[in-house]
């Protein structure tokens, strides 16, 4: 395992500030350097106070495709929904001319949604340049649950999908996930969390022999983990 990097912040502001900038210059070094940059981000409650400041960076965002780590299997209205999120709080302000690639389309079922999401990010160019996880007091990151019947399969370190479907009694409704390689092989890999209740999670998930799926992708990443925390 890479060792990661703990970035501890007085406030959430301030680490909304400093990891906003660290990825605004991530995605700007791709930019001059490969022509073009790509971002994964995750959902959830967490990221909204970055996303905002985020999308205020002037870099040309005309050369950035974002995408999610993980969505659920809900329209892109619904209020439980991490396009909607990105869409409202991300994709705004100057980063409102990124072009975004949601990983939700309309199909009877998740799993021929994902098969959609999988054939579409093939497209991009690998690895991402940025990818920002969260984490459950769980220790699931993006949708690997815990509970998912397709765990094993999500975290094969060999797997050719990009987008798997997941079924996970925990997650409330079935959800597509970024399959573990292309969230591994991430240039820089970010793990934004909050609140003492996920230090918690995430200590003992790093100090045990732990199984959890967060110590599962800290120690594939190829990179080492940049963990940004505030109280
Ligand atoms: C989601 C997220 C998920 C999230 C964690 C933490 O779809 O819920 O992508 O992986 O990062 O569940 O969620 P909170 O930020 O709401 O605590």
């Amino acid at each position: 395992m890479a060792k990661p990097v703990r970035h501890t912040f007085d406030t959430r502001a301030a680490l909304a500030s400093a990891l906003a900038g660290t990825i605004a210059a991530q995605l700007e070094d791709a930019i001059e350097t490969r022509g073009s940059a790509t971002l994964a981000v995750s959902g959830g409650t967490t990221p909204a106070r970055m996303f905002d400041v985020l999308s205020r960076a002037e870099i040309d965002w005309s050369r950035v495709t974002a995408t999610l780590v993980d969505e659920r299997f809900v329209p892109p209205d619904s209020p439980r929904s991490n396009a909607k999120l990105v869409r409202e709080k991300l994709l705004q302000n100057e980063a409102g001319q990124a072009d975004f690639l949601p990983l939700y389309s309309p199909a009877p079922s998740a799993e021929e949604a994902a098969s959609t999401a999988d054939n579409a990010l093939h497209q991009l160019t690998e690895p991402f340049d940025v990818v920002v996880l969260g984490m459950g007091a769980d220790g699931h990151t993006a949708s690997f649950f815990p509970d998912a019947a397709e765990l094993e399969t999500l975290l094969d370190p060999h797997t050719q999908r990009l987008v798997a479907a997941v079924n996970a009694p925990s997650a409330g409704e079935p959800r597509l996930t970024l399959t573990l390689p292309p969230i591994a092989s991430a240039r820089f890999l970010a793990l934004h969390i909050e609140g003492a209740e996920k230090k918690t999670a995430l200590d003992a998930a790093l100090a045990a022999k732990s199984r959890l799926p967060i110590r599962r992708v800290i120690d594939a990443a190829q990179s080492p983990v940049e963990i940004f925390w505030a109280e």
